[in-house]
């Protein structure tokens, strides 16, 4: 097992990592507040994983929440199930949460948690890729509205992630490609040793290969724990992490949630963003072109589907780091060195969204 720390003070916490941590209560016990625990999960991972959680927990009195699944259910709506559930059984402020699942579970549980009689402790079990090498980590929490992504939501840090590389044999494949395009990120933004590991490894880590996948979880754990540290409520350094997700976000959003999945809409995001970044003058075009290779190696989508540009551009204008809807784009300033700018050049974006409009067409 390997473990390390989100340094926040006094709201610091544990990552674990490791195979078969399901089996380690004692990873878990620590962090529990009170005596009351509710797991908050799915209907695809409850089968899967629920009552091992519920065994490392000894004794206790569990309580549970199966949600329905999908990107489609990340909504206020979903929320209140939650809420009515803890109030249903009582659940006082010394309660605590867990998350089982994936980032759409992990975001509205945190979310319930930061939100539930103003804040109760959670914890995060993720349980696929994309949430064990992101969102788990950091404190973000909250829903989607239909005219945006996570537009609803709040920071709020758990007391433990507890990842178990295990669950990821059960991972569908589709969601396991998704989970690489925040693990490339992270090469693409700070680590360009790390992009190379990659690009000798991702055959790797598409065929699970255990010790990879772990190598790579940490690496991208080490990295997000970093930024979240120096910069926990986005005021400047962390808006990194969101490479790719101004056109991805535009991407889930218009397309209708759930459609193309996050870690695919982050893929083809990137690789716009690298355009950009191209067309700017920050990057090489050979550069740019080794992004979109390593995102094609990992079998992600390379382009955009068809949104029209203005539909684009709209979508954009409401992305969370644009101020008074003048868009800001995390873009990139050399291969493992990320920089936010805004006041782009209308015609080199129109030039981006073109290039990525043909590629699709092609
Ligand atoms: P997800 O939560 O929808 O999970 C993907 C699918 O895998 C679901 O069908 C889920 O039920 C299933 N699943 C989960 N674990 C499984 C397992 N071990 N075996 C089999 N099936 C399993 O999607 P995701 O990619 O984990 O998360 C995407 C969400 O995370 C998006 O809503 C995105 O906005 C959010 N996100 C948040 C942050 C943050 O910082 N909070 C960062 C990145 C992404
Ligand atoms: N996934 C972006 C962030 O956590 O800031």
């Amino acid at each position: 097992m390997e473990s390390l720390t989100v340094e926040l003070g006094v709201r610091s916490y544990p990552i674990h990592i490791g195979a078969g941590l399901l089996a380690r209560g004692e990873l878990l016990q620590p962090h529990l507040r009170g005596s009351q625990v509710c797991i908050v999960t799915n209907e695809t991972v409850a089968p899967l994983y629920l009552a091992r959680v519920e065994s490392m927990l000894g004794g206790r009195r569990v309580s549970t929440v199966i949600l329905p699944d999908g990107e489609q259910h990340k909504t206020l709506d979903t929320v209140t199930i939650i809420y009515d559930r803890l109030l249903e059984l009582g659940f006082s402020r010394s309660a605590t949460l867990i998350a089982l699942g994936g980032g759409v579970i992990g975001d509205m549980t945190g979310f319930a948690a930061a939100t539930y009689q103003r804040g109760i402790n959670f914890i995060q079990i993720p349980t696929t890729l994309l949430s064990q090498v992101d969102s788990s980590v950091g404190g973000k929490t909250g829903v989607n509205r239909p005219l945006g992504k996570n537009m609803v939501g709040a920071f709020y840090q758990p007391q433990c992630v507890l990842i178990d590389t295990a669950t990821l044999n059960t991972l569908p494949e589709r969601e396991l490609k998704a989970g690489l395009a925040e693990v490339i990120k992270y090469g693409l933004i700070n680590n360009p040793r790390f992009l190379d590991w990659l690009e000798h490894n991702m055959a790797a880590l598409l065929r699970r290969d255990p010790v990879a996948l772990a190598a790579s979880i940490k690496v991208s754990c080490d990295e997000k724990a970093a930024i979240v540290a120096a910069d926990e409520t986005e005021t400047g350094l962390r808006a990194i992490l969101n490479l790719g997700h101004t056109f991805g976000h535009a991407i889930e959003t218009a397309m209708g949630y759930g459609v193309w999945l996050h870690g695919e809409a982050v893929a083809a995001g990137m690789v716009m963003a690298a355009d950009l970044s191209w067309r700017m003058g920050l990057l090489q075009q050979g550069e740019a072109a080794r992004v979109k290779r390593i995102i094609a190696s990992a079998g992600l989508p390379v382009a955009p589907p068809a949104i029209a540009p203005d539909i684009f551009i709209r979508y954009m204008s409401k992305d969370k780091k644009a101020d008074e809807g003048k868009i800001r784009f995390v873009l990139l300033e050399a291969l493992g060195k990320a920089a936010v700018k805004e006041g782009v050049d209308s015609s080199l974006l129109a030039a981006t969204l073109g290039a990525g409009a043909q590629l699709t067409a092609g």
